[in-house]
């Protein structure tokens, strides 16, 4: 069964790690993600962008996908299926859809909007048992041809969000999504500690965890990150492996040209991506 990642934050937050959101592009991602989590005994969450869910046919084609293979595979860690980066729209079509969490990114609205359509939205959630992830500042780099310019968040705006209720809050602190650029200044802590003494227990998200060095996740999470996304570094391990078997002309041995052989390196390398973040991120054996 899904939960909301209310709980699972909140124990996050006081036990000093994180939960990892690893955001699912199809059936092998969804297991592959299910799977580690189960062997480490590590919560989770299933982040699914606008586009990827999309991809995979629409919302209420993956919530049906995951709750079924939760129960097919015997999944028994506490995993959240959540909307990433959602629109107004796309937060309602979630919450019909049966995802148990989702984000609503209104970073591009004046702040005044933002607080409006979060404390709807807020309202639904608590109704219905969802949890919701708001934004504040946005977060550069590219996702779903979204551009944003990688800014600090301010620390007063993230007070007034997060004190609206929502479940957490996810807030610029110099991070991008893809790859960070050779000339990436880093992640500012300084932004971090302001949001953090402002927003005292409220699980903050850091987004973007592609390629951000281990000490800066460990310290992030010190300073109050209770949830990394990451979407890019499971991309590129998958393609890396599938390039792999098919350079060394796997798929033309036997019947390697079927998908399940085909596929099978690169949903192990997914794994073994989730399994070193949860690490990482300190979450195995929380679950
Ligand atoms: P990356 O693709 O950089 O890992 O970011 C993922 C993310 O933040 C999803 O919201």
């Amino acid at each position: 069964m899904l939960v909301n990642a209310k709980e699972m934050l909140t124990k996050a937050k006081a036990g000093k790690y994180a939960v990892g959101q690893f955001n699912i592009n199809n059936l092998e991602w969804t297991k592959a993600v299910l799977e580690t989590a189960q062997e480490l005994n590590s919560p989770v969450i299933l982040g699914v962008s606008a586009g990827a869910g999309k991809y995979m046919c629409g919302f209420k084609t993956v919530a049906a996908m995951v709750d079924a293979m939760v129960d097919s595979l015997g999944i028994t860690v506490p995993v959240a299926l959540h909307l990433d980066h959602g629109t107004y729209e796309d937060c309602y079509k979630c919450i019909d859809a049966g995802f148990s969490s989702i984000m609503f990114d209104g970073s591009h609205y004046p702040i005044e909007e933002n607080i409006a359509k979060t404390k709807e939205l807020i309202d639904v959630c608590a109704q219905k048992g969802l949890s919701l992830e708001a934004e504040v500042g946005s977060i550069g780099g590219e996702e779903d041809g979204v551009v944003g310019m990688g800014e600090c968040a301010d620390p007063d705006e993230c007070k007034m969000i997060a004190d609206l209720g929502v479940t957490m809050l996810a807030a610029g602190i110099g991070n991008i999504h893809g790859k960070y650029p050779e000339n990436w200044a880093g992640l500012s802590f300084e932004t971090l500690d302001a949001i953090q003494q402002k927003t005292g227990d409220m699980p903050l998200v850091l987004h973007g965890g592609t390629g951000i060095p281990e000490d800066m996740i460990k310290k992030a999470i010190s300073l109050g990150v209770a949830k990394i996304n990451v979407n890019t570094e499971c991309q590129i391990s998958f393609a890396e492996a599938v390039r792999k078997y098919i350079e060394e002309g796997k798929d033309l041995q036997g019947k390697g040209f079927d998908p399940r052989k085909l596929l099978a390196p690169g949903t192990q390398a997914i794994k073994d991506t989730v399994k070193e973040k949860m690490e990482l991120f300190g979450s195995v054996g929380k679950a």
